[in-house]
């Protein structure tokens, strides 16, 4: 069922509630350069190739772009970043990876029109002065890999995927090929092991003369520029809040009637896509907690009302990540989300830094005993402390997942942490899974539910 105003686009649930113009998704996928040509597709790239770079950034830079992967930077400053060395090398990549729980838009995106995310990249490559783009995925990921091949093709045979080449590099199933220091040791042929150095220092295949810079877009963000070159920085914020102009594609699973994918203007208030677009929750059960992604602090039902936004999100404590939502109800033990998102990051940690990887066991042993009912209120005490040291060293952010996720849960849920302990164990029969997406069909998302207990084959030994 589409609520009133939407409509459904790709069948299964996919609701965008922006018009035709403004929408990332397409009625139905785009298969064919032709086809993109007719619905209006290319006019952009012609366009920034006949201004001067600077120009291009400063109309992203007005428009007030801000990136779809996780931080919400602005797209612009990320690119003139890159410029300021007008004369250096310097590379652009497009993050395909997709590894947040709970989250699917970037296949989606990639499935239904390959063509706009090339289109934008393409400005991006030439708005940043680089050398050579990159767009990075799984190897597993077949469909989008085939959509992104087709569309490559066909766009370069007809001149429409710009001057810089660009390249597809295919990398592993691990969380951290989607963080930017991991991605760029990928496209170097090595594991996705992060480094030290931010990409604006060292980027890719640096020397000691030369740093070669590179700057990461997520997808979705990318997505966005050729209708911000073609239609201007006020037709971008004529929809989405000041501070965060736009639309973003939203992806809600776990505890409500329509699990799905969910496009709304920046600043929708979360309470209007769990309950009128996703229906709320299933019949005689409430809301509970809803977790956006495995970085970002939970948030419960008395703040339901946010507006889906950047700086609001930051307000409330928490933050938009991806866009992906896994949503909890009743029957759901607080202990035993926090035990599951907490192997997720553990298992994930590749262990370079090691208080990563060691508080992450220790705070993960402190939630398995807890759940158990074999815990007193040390161990409760021990993960504050443990959570404090997590982050020590760090060379990426993925440790901040569990620091932003436990705490909060702890605190929102104390009656239920401290009722697991000193033998009184878990009340809630209910099992729970990593929302890990795999694939999703005509009927809704298909489940890897065993993705967080896979221990990845790091040649490095963490
Ligand atoms: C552990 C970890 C995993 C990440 N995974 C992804 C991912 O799968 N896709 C993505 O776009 N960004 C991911 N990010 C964020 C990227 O590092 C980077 O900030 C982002 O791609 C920048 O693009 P944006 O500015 O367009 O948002 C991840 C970050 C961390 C710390
Ligand atoms: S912070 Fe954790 S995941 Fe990131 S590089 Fe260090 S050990 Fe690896």
């Amino acid at each position: 069922m589409t609520p009133s105003g939407a409509r459904e686009r790709v069948a299964g649930t996919v609701v965008s509630t922006v018009s035709d113009e403004r929408t990332l998704l397409p009625d139905a996928p785009i298969t064919s350069v032709d086809q993109y040509l007719e619905s209006g597709g290319g006019i952009s790239l012609g366009k920034a190739l006949s201004l001067p770079r600077a120009e291009i950034t400063e109309v992203v830079a007005e428009a007030g772009l801000r990136g779809r992967g996780g931080a919400g930077f602005p797209a612009a400053a990320k690119w003139r970043g890159l410029m300021r060395d007008q004369d250096g090398v310097k590379y652009l990549c497009c993050n395909a990876a997709e590894g947040e729980p709970a989250t699917f838009k970037d296949r989606l995106l990639m499935r239904t029109n390959s063509y706009r995310l090339i289109e934008g990249l393409a400005i991006g490559a030439y708005a940043a002065g680089a050398k050579a783009a990159y767009i990075v995925t799984k190897k597993k990921f077949q469909r989008e890999i085939d959509s992104l091949e087709r569309a490559l093709l066909e766009m370069r045979e007809l001149g429409l995927a710009g001057g810089v080449p660009i390249e597809l590099v295919l990398g592993p199933d691990h969380y951290l090929l989607g963080e930017e220091k991991g991605l760029l040791e990928v496209i170097e042929g090595n594991d996705p092991l992060p480094r030290h150095v931010p990409p604006y220092i060292q980027g890719l295949f640096a020397t000691p003369e030369a740093s070669n810079p590179a700057a990461i877009n997520n997808v979705e963000t990318l997505f966005n520029v050729p209708g911000i070159i073609e239609w201007g920085p006020d037709w971008f914020r004529s929809v989405g809040t000041e501070t965060s102009p736009g639309t973003m594609l939203f992806t809600v699973t776990g505890d409500v009637e329509r699990p799905g994918m969910y496009e709304l203007p920046l600043g929708t208030p979360l309470s209007h896509l769990l309950f009128e677009l996703a229906g709320g929750p299933l019949p005689g059960r409430s809301l509970k907690a809803v977790l956006p992604g495995a970085s970002n602090a939970v948030i419960v039902p008395a703040l339901f009302d946010v507006p889906l936004d950047f700086d609001s999100m930051s307000a409330i404590g928490t933050g938009l990540g991806a866009g992906g939502f896994a949503v909890y109800d009743d029957t759901a033990c607080s202990v035993k989300i926090a035990e599951v998102f907490t192997r997720f990051l553990h298992v994930e940690s590749c262990g370079q830094c090691p208080p990563c990887k060691l508080h992450s066991a220790d705070i993960l042993e402190a939630l398995t005993r807890i759940e158990a009912g074999a815990a007193d209120g040390g161990d409760l005490e021990e993960i504050f402390i443990r959570c404090s040291m997590v982050t020590d060293g760090q060379r990426c952010g993925l440790p901040d997942g569990v620091v932003n996720l436990v705490p909060s849960l702890i605190a929102s849920f104390r009656d239920e942490f401290e009722s697991h302990l000193n033998g009184g164990g878990c009340s809630f029969a209910r099992k729970i899974d990593l929302p890990k997406i795999a694939d999703r069909d005509g009927t809704g998302f298909i489940y890897d539910w065993h993705q967080a207990l896979k221990q990845p084959n790091w040649t490095f030994a963490g």
